[in-house]
């Protein structure tokens, strides 16, 4: 292999920059020439594809987002659209692909190396930490700590009104965001749509709070759930009396340097992801599994199912009672 290509496909998140610079620096290490592809799979059947060099991913190590752009891509899912995509890989006769994305994005690459032939790895970035086969996907820590800083300041003005607040974080069908940044602000409460959530019980813990002194709640809600605002009424038709406020954090979550632990992560798996592709092995996922950079059959990856941390949940539970 001789030269390869690099896209980011999905939502965005914080790391995939130093993601793109580390694939591309280690691939020219390693003798390869790396071509950037924009806007994920909209760029390939568009052929947007341009080389890098060394200086094209200077300072962009500590940016949020992509400097590649990404995309949403429908018509990705058809077959010829994926022909179409291989034929302009096979244009600059880039056989290798690393894919920086989610789920959604490893489908299409799986798809790529099935029905096109071309060796395809992908690298985990979503904020939302919902892939099974690794213990953290790019973007997630820094989406965690975003949250954790507004829950913060909530904190500090709830406090002051004695007020509870609801907190609405993303994460899709995914409840780690929740649950980290829930835990981490020492959050009263934490609502994922991994665990049943019954809202008398919840209201009653809030007045219970109340009656022993505490000055603030703190819920954390997982936008998989339902809305903070609908959370509220369901609250308030329970009979809660405290003043609650809402925030929905939405895209601020997306954004943002980059921290360590996700800089860290970026720099590990791009260089993986390039070392996987010279073995030139079909199409395969990378991750951390308890600490080790791991690499995986993109299929078997994505049959896995994600098993939530309970023990985590419950432990959150009782240290925001
Ligand atoms: P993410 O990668 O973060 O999960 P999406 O689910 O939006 O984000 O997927 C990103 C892109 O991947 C989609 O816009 C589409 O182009 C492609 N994709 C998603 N699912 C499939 C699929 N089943 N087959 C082929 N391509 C897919
Ligand atoms: O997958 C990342 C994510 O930010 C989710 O947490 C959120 O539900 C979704 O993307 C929002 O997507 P969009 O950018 O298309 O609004």
């Amino acid at each position: 292999m001789r030269k390869i290509g690099v896209l980011t496909s999905g939502g965005d998140a914080p790391g995939m920059n130093a993601a793109i610079r580390a694939v591309t620096r280690y691939a020219i290490y390693k003798g390869l020439e790396v071509y950037g592809i924009e806007r994920g799979y909209t760029g390939l059947i568009n052929s947007e594809i341009k080389q890098m060099d060394r200086r094209a991913v200077s300072d962009i190590i500590q940016r949020g987002g992509t400097i590649l752009k990404t995309s949403r891509s429908p018509e990705f899912r058809e077959v010829g659209y994926q022909k179409i995509a291989a034929e302009n890989l096979e244009a600059y006769d880039i056989e290798g692909l690393v894919v920086i994305g989610g789920d959604g994005s490893f489908r299409g690459a799986k798809d790529l190396t099935d029905n096109c032939g071309i060796v395809t790895v992908g690298i985990p970035g979503t904020i939302d930490n919902d892939l099974a086969y690794t213990d953290f996907t790019l973007g997630f820590d820094t989406a965690v700590n975003t949250a954790l800083s507004a829950i913060n300041n909530l904190r500090d003005t709830m406090t002051s009104h004695e007020r509870v607040c609801i907190v609405e974080v993303m994460g899709r069908k995914c409840g780690d965001i929740a649950l980290y940044a829930g835990l981490g602000g020492g959050a009263e409460v934490i609502i994922v749509p991994e665990v049943h959530n019954d809202i008398a019980q919840i209201a009653k813990s809030i007045a219970v709070n109340k009656r022993k002194g505490k000055t603030s709640d703190i819920i954390v809600l997982a936008e998989g759930v339902c809305r903070a605002v609908e959370l509220k009424q369901q609250l308030k038709d329970q009979g809660i009396t405290s003043s609650i406020k809402t925030t929905e954090l939405g895209y601020i979550q997306r954004g943002g340097a980059p921290t360590m632990q996700d800089r860290m992560l970026a720099a590990q798996f791009g260089v993986r992801a390039v070392d996987v592709l010279l073995e030139g092995k079909g199409s395969r996922v990378v991750g951390i599994k308890d600490n080790k950079i791991v690499d995986v059959d993109t299929t078997e990856a994505l049959k896995m199912e994600r098993v939530f941390n309970t023990e985590l949940y419950n432990c959150a539970s009782i240290l925001g009672m």
